[in-house]
């Protein structure tokens, strides 16, 4: 059974930046990825990455703006390690390698971003994620003899030793369909959202909750999970993601009576509010009757205001995806665009070094709720939260590795992971299929969960998924295969999903109040009197009471909350 220090679950930014980190802590290190890992949904992060890098800039002001951005459930203690530590750490990514845009006089530029008091988003045209994530793979490489890869291998549980601390996985190696125990003194999860839950999402389909379920099983507390971030520029027809540098670039937003209605909501930001504020006013418009499109379910986004030279090369991923995918050239017309799913705020509750209440069990990124984002995040600073918790969660795993012996690793889950996988296999075609209670599953939240939400919608939706989970347990897949057989991990991830969406919407239904991502037509103020608290959400360690509910504290350092307005 291989064994390691430091064994991290997700090869995006989060991961790899985990990696580097342990390793110069002198661990030995292994990370494990159920796809390569260049293409972790890491790659998908267009517009940039958020640091006070100008000079007339201020890292107190990058937190002002993101603490307001949070509509104030943002633990500030973990939003000034995070904005401090930007500019170093953009630094440091532009000395490995990543080739940032610069201006005229050889700077780096910044581009403006919703929700920002001045430009300081440092981008590779609308590229931004890929080309962090190949430079920072470059130099996993470069560390390959204290990094062991496990490339396309995927997890199935979470060990414990006998006094609970998480000593290791059990994982599957997608190619072959062999198992192992893979054992670690420590583990971090760093393996993204849980986007698939909502039909549609911008995210990847390999983004299904398994890391938020996996420390949810094993008794880690979620944190912050109703806060679910809905980009307000995703094509109407399959919900990919426009960039918002469009709008940092001067896209404008339409209505059918051709007003630039966020005059109405925003008169300060216009378009560069806060990302909820922008959904919200683009949903009103909708469902008052002033959508575009046939259906009326759209909003313009005028992309011709920007210089075509200055998209062509600074936007140039989404004239593809305009063309491609739209079949309209952005440079000439505008595109319809609506409010779609894009980024959940909340996940495995850790302290600001990616510690969870599991002693050996870490998470960063976007798995993890630091609490960095609270009520909303700010666009192009999820970059910035996976670079400096990855580093921070692998710098003290590492050091917390240096001190100890490797721990008991148990065996038996082994076999009850196979015997899992054999049963699912086995499963008579009498139920239903996976891919239709996953899309019954994205449908209901998008239909309930969404910009506007109120208690007869969530209950309706929580009741939804409890049954879906009842037939999960029935649904069958085809492949009985063991060579890349996708319909059993589908099948796996399903639970993980079901999960996942159990504990947004629980958390959902508790929160009596709108406050960023969360409008509750039924309680549409903020109410700090009574919610300007955090909610927890645990389960039992066979999870048969289902979520339980408590709450914690937000951290307030130097910014006490007040009325939000941009
Ligand atoms: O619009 C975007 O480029 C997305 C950025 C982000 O979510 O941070």
């Amino acid at each position: 059974m291989p064994a390691h220090d430091v064994l991290i679950i997700g090869a995006g930014l989060a991961g790899q930046r985990a990696a580097l980190a342990a390793a110069q802590g002198g661990a030995d290190v292994a990370i494990v990825s159920k796809v390569h890992p260049v293409r972790s949904h890491s790659v998908a992060a267009a517009g940039g990455i958020n640091a006070a890098i100008n000079v007339a800039d201020d890292w107190r002001s990058h937190a002002y703006d993101t603490v307001k951005g949070s509509d104030f459930l943002g633990d500030q203690d973990a939003i000034e390690i995070m904005c401090s530590q930007a500019p170093k750490e953009v630094m440091h990514l532009e000395h490995i390698g990543v080739t940032f845009h610069r201006n005229d006089s050889g700077e780096l530029d910044l581009r403006a971003f919703g929700g920002a008091s001045m430009k300081r988003t440092a981008y590779v045209a609308d590229i931004t994620g890929q080309a962090i994530l190949h430079v920072l793979y470059e130099q996993l490489m470069k560390h390959h003899e204290q990094v062991t890869r496990y490339e396309e291998w995927f997890v199935t549980s979470l060990l414990q030793d006998e006094n609970g601390c998480c000593c290791g996985v059990i994982a599957r190696d997608v190619r072959s369909g062999q198992m192992d125990v893979l054992g670690a003194k420590n583990v971090i999860l760093a393996c993204g959202g849980a986007g698939q839950v909502y039909s549609p999402t911008t995210n990847a389909l390999i983004v299904t909750g398994d890391g938020i379920a996996q420390a949810y099983r094993v008794g880690a507390p979620l944190m912050d999970m109703e806060m679910i971030q809905y980009h307000p520029t995703t094509l109407v027809e399959n919900g990919l993601l426009i960039t918002e540098g469009a709008r940092g670039e001067g896209a404008v937003l339409l209505n059918s009576e051709g007003e630039r209605f966020m005059e109405k909501y925003a008169p300060n930001k216009m378009e560069l509010a806060s990302r909820d504020v922008v959904s919200r006013a683009e949903q009103t418009e909708i469902l008052e009757g002033r959508g575009v499109g046939a259906r009326k379910d759209g909003i313009y986004l005028d992309i011709t205001k920007v210089p075509r030279k200055r998209t062509l090369e600074a936007l140039r991923e989404i004239v593809n995806i305009g063309k491609d995918f739209a079949g309209v050239d952005i440079t000439r017309e505008p595109i319809m665009i609506r409010p779609g799913q894009h980024y959940i705020m909340g996940g495995v509750k850790t302290d600001v070094n990616g510690a969870t209440s599991i002693e050996g069990l870490y998470a960063a990124g976007e798995v993890a709720c630091v609490s960095v984002h609270g009520g909303n995040r700010l666009g192009a600073n999820s970059l910035l939260d996976t670079l400096i918790f990855g580093r921070r969660a692998g710098e003290h795993a590492a050091a917390r590795a240096a001190q100890m012996a490797m721990p008991q690793i148990p065996q038996a889950r082994l076999g009850e992971d196979m015997a899992m996988i054999d049963a699912i296999i086995a499963r008579p075609h009498t139920g239903r299929r996976v891919s239709e209670i996953k899309q019954e599953l994205g449908e209901t939240m998008n239909k309930y969960v969404a910009v506007y939400r109120d208690e007869e919608g969530l209950r309706t939706a929580h009741e939804t998924v409890r049954r879906l989970k009842d037939e999960s347990g029935s649904a069958y897949v085809d492949d009985r295969g063991t060579v890349f057989n996708q319909d059993v991990l589908g099948a796996i991830e399903l639970g993980y999903m079901l999960d996942s969406a159990e504990a947004i919407v629980v958390s959902a239904i508790e929160r009596k109040e709108s406050r960023g991502a969360q409008f509750r037509t039924d309680f549409p103020e903020r109410d700090d009197e009574q919610w300007l608290k955090h909610i927890d959400i645990t389960t039992s360690a066979d999870g048969a009471g289902g979520p339980q509910v408590s709450y914690s504290p937000v951290t307030i350092t130097q910014w006490q909350p007040e009325e939000r307005k941009y």
